[in-house]
């Protein structure tokens, strides 16, 4: 029997108009610009400021271009995942609602929070899905309005996160192309350096929470820099050994868009040249779930049949991890 793969078949995305520039920032926080990219490689990112939309419209506006541009019927989708860490709703599923409004009426939806590895980790449920033969049209959706967790009188947080989406379709493909290999991982010890306090079950909304601005992102960047530096390379880097590659056979690599010098460090150690990085954080910052599918996007013009793409990510929790995928179409 022929081994059935997980490929992605079409990709959209959708930013909001909104540029938020470094030198915007300039006049919210004590910050400049000239620090802003030296340290992160950012230089504007967008903003979805209408009143009243949320994580959803980012989602559903990057799935229909993906409807759009494949010429797909969205009844035929089974099922949408929603990679998102800022749902528009506490309890009701936002993948649900996506479904729905992009007319994926046969499917089912749920949402998968794993912060900044969201993507990835969805990359790994949708391809099960589909590998199993239990379902043919899977789509992953990573999209998050990070505006709205954000403090923007805090200069550690405010100058990095923006808003944004990106969808990929996956689908079985029975030449060997797709998700090749994965290797995903977690560490409960990070929770206390990347996070949001309150508003769960551990800290309900209280006035109090509220008047301390607990409901805002905190991070302690230099510790999470350092364990996203080590942790990332050293998972891209088993992608290759684990699997044969060499230097040379890797034409791209996807990493988490967070800092400039994160994603440099983990190309130096998987020993790809820069030409090869994808790279986008100058325009977006870090759009959380959303910046390996933008990638994506950004680059499917530039990417080849057959074209071997190590992915990695990491993030709050911690989780973090990388994929080998085989690229499946000339676009
Ligand atoms: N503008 C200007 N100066 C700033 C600043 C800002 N926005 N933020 C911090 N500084 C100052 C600090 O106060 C500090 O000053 P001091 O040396 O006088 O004390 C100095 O710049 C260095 O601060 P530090 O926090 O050590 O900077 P850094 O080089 O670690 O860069 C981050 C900060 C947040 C950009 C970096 O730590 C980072 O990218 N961390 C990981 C982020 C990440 O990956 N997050 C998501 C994971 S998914």
């Amino acid at each position: 029997m022929t081994k059935i793969t997980a490929a992605i078949t079409a990709v959209g995305k959708y930013v909001p108009d909104y540029i938020l520039t470094n030198k915007e920032l300039e006049t919210l926080v004590d910050t400049n610009d000239e620090w802003i990219t030296s340290r992160t490689g950012i230089k504007e990112r967008r903003i979805l400021k209408e009143e009243g939309l949320g994580t959803s419209y980012l989602a559903i506006k990057a799935a229909q271009e993906l409807i759009q541009k494949s010429n797909i019927d969205p009844t035929e989708i089974d099922m949408v995942i929603l990679g998102t860490a800022t749902p528009d709703l506490f309890v009701a599923s936002t993948a649900a609602y996506v479904a729905s409004e992009i007319g994926a009426v046969n499917a089912f939806g749920y949402d998968l929070q794993a912060a900044c590895s969201s993507f990835l980790y969805g990359m790994s449920t949708a391809a099960a899905y589909i590998e199993s033969g239990r379902y043919k049209k899977v789509l992953l959706i990573g999209a998050d309005k990070m505006s709205s967790i954000i403090d923007y009188k805090d200069r550690a947080t405010c100058i990095i996160f923006g808003d944004g989406a990106g969808a990929a379709l996956f689908e079985p493909n029975t030449e060997g192309l797709g998700l090749q290999d994965e290797f995903l991982r977690s560490d409960g010890v990070g929770r206390d350096f990347l996070r949001i306090e309150a508003g769960g079950s551990l800290m309900p909304t209280t006035q109090k929470t509220l008047d301390d601005k607990k409901h805002f992102v905190y991070q302690e960047g230099k510790t999470v820099f350092k364990y996203a530096v080590s942790n990332m390379a050293e998972v891209a880097a088993k992608m290759l050994t684990r699997n044969n590659l060499e230097e040379r056979d890797i034409q791209w690599l996807a990493a988490h868009q967070a800092n400039k010098r994160i994603i440099e460090a983990t190309a130096k150690r998987v020993g790809v040249s820069s030409e090869k990085v994808m790279m986008n954080i100058q325009n977006y910052g870090n759009t959380t779930s959303a910046t390996l599918p933008l990638l994506l996007a950004d680059y499917e013009n530039q990417l080849k049949k057959g074209d071997n793409i190590i992915f990695a990510a990491f993030g709050g929790g911690f989780t973090w991890g990388a994929a080998y995928v085989k690229w499946a179409y000339n676009s």
